[in-house]
């Protein structure tokens, strides 16, 4: 018999999880509109993770978010994939609807966006840097070159910056780029999507390419700087961020899937992150 939640809930899957501040952002901004609803984390087994997301929404489960390392494969448990979904080939938020059909949306790109728009560091036409080639960079490419800006991709294995910029120039201007051209090229914004900072470590790009008002931005978030932002730092750079506002607007879009409220971003910072 499956016991059925008392309570509306939400979930995050992932293997591991114990690192994720999604329950954390989501049951503060349940708790910022009067909600009496419930975020959890879910430790999914790697070979049946379809099966206990399925028996989540089975037992009155209403939305989920899905990261590392499901967040490509579950497509067959969608009815409906969005457009930004499929473009960047992962799916990171799920939507139970009231006819029972499973929606798969990607929220990280949109995220990634706004948080740039919030900060008011990003511009049509800006050059713009992405360094890596992996899951994350390709859930960033397909907003930020809708947005208008041109996009340069470095990777430490090139023929994967090739591939994807060959992939995603169909939707603007996007070329790939040799670690050792990319001296010459005046960026804008510096995004460092690669995992090296969870290990501390660096891609070898020569700092010549940073400059004053080069902006730079790690996508990985800790609660400390990143090597790449103390690196960024040092070599002169006055703008330098980390992921953590693109965490809570990713959370943003996916509540807004949900309940169709967007947020207060601000206060959201103001008292989990400040
Ligand atoms: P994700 O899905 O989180 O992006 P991924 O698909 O494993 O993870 O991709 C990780 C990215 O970080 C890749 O671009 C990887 O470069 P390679 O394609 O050459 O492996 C990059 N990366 C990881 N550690 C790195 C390091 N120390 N220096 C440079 N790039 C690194």
């Amino acid at each position: 018999m499956i016991h059925l939640y008392k309570k509306e809930i939400y979930a995050v899957f992932g293997n591991p999880i114990h690192h994720s501040k999604s329950p954390k952002i989501h049951n503060f901004f349940f708790k910022l509109y009067n909600f009496k609803k419930k975020y959890i984390k879910i430790c999914a087994s790697k070979n049946f993770f379809l099966d206990e997301i399925t028996l989540f929404f089975k037992k009155g489960g209403k939305g989920a978010n899905i990261t590392l390392p499901f967040k490509e494969k579950i497509f067959s448990l969608c009815n409906n994939i969005t457009k930004r979904a499929t473009i960047a080939g992962s799916i990171n938020t799920l939507k139970k609807c009231n006819d029972g059909k499973i929606i798969g949306d990607n929220t990280d790109g949109i995220g990634f966006l706004s948080d740039l728009l919030f900060h008011n560091i990003i511009k049509k036409n800006f050059n713009l840097l992405i360094i890596g080639a992996g899951g994350a960079s390709r859930g960033i490419i397909y907003p930020l070159l809708k947005f208008g800006c041109n996009i340069f991709i470095t990777n430490r294995t090139f023929k994967k910056a090739q591939i994807l910029s060959k992939e995603f120039s169909k939707f603007g201007n996007i070329e790939s780029v040799f670690y050792k051209n990319l001296r010459g090229i005046n960026f804008d914004l510096i995004i460092n999507s690669t995992s090296a900072s969870i290990s501390n470590e660096l891609p070898l790009i020569s700092y010549n390419i940073i400059k004053k008002k080069t902006i730079c931005y790690d996508m990985f978030y800790m609660n400390k700087k990143t090597s790449f932002m103390s690196f960024c730092e040092f070599y002169g750079s006055k703008n330098v961020y980390n992921g953590i506002g693109m965490l809570i607007h990713q959370a943003a879009h996916s509540f807004f899937l949900w309940n169709k409220i967007f947020p207060d971003i601000k206060k959201t910072i103001k008292y989990l992150f400040k």
